[in-house]
């Protein structure tokens, strides 16, 4: 999910099937993403990345994600 509101742009839940990871599917879902969030205005894009999926840290770091060290990641499920 590539979302933009207006202001605020943000990746979440990307899952490639596990029978066609490693072979640039999500580098390119992340890039063409990444191209129609700038055609809209975006400038930053932030991203939801699960602590304990496997490969999901270094896959968000290849594609030039960083850890976010001015927003602390509050949530509260209501
Ligand atoms: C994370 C995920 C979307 C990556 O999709 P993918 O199509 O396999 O990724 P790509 O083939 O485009 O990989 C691009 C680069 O990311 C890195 N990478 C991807 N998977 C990796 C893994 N399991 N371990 C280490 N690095 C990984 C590598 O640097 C890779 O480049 P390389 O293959 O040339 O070494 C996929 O593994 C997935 O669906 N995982 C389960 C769901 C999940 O965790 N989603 C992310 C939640 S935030």
């Amino acid at each position: 999910m590539a979302a933009w509101d207006g202001g605020r742009a943000h990746f979440a839940r990307l899952t490639v099937n596990p029978e066609y990871r490693r072979q640039g599917i999500g580098r390119e879902l992340v890039n063409r993403s990444e191209k129609l969030l700038k055609q809209r205005g975006a400038k930053r894009v932030s991203a939801d990345i699960l602590r304990d999926s496997p490969g999901a840290i270094d896959f968000w770091k290849s594609v030039g994600f960083t850890v976010n060290d001015v927003v602390e990641p509050y949530a509260k499920n209501i």
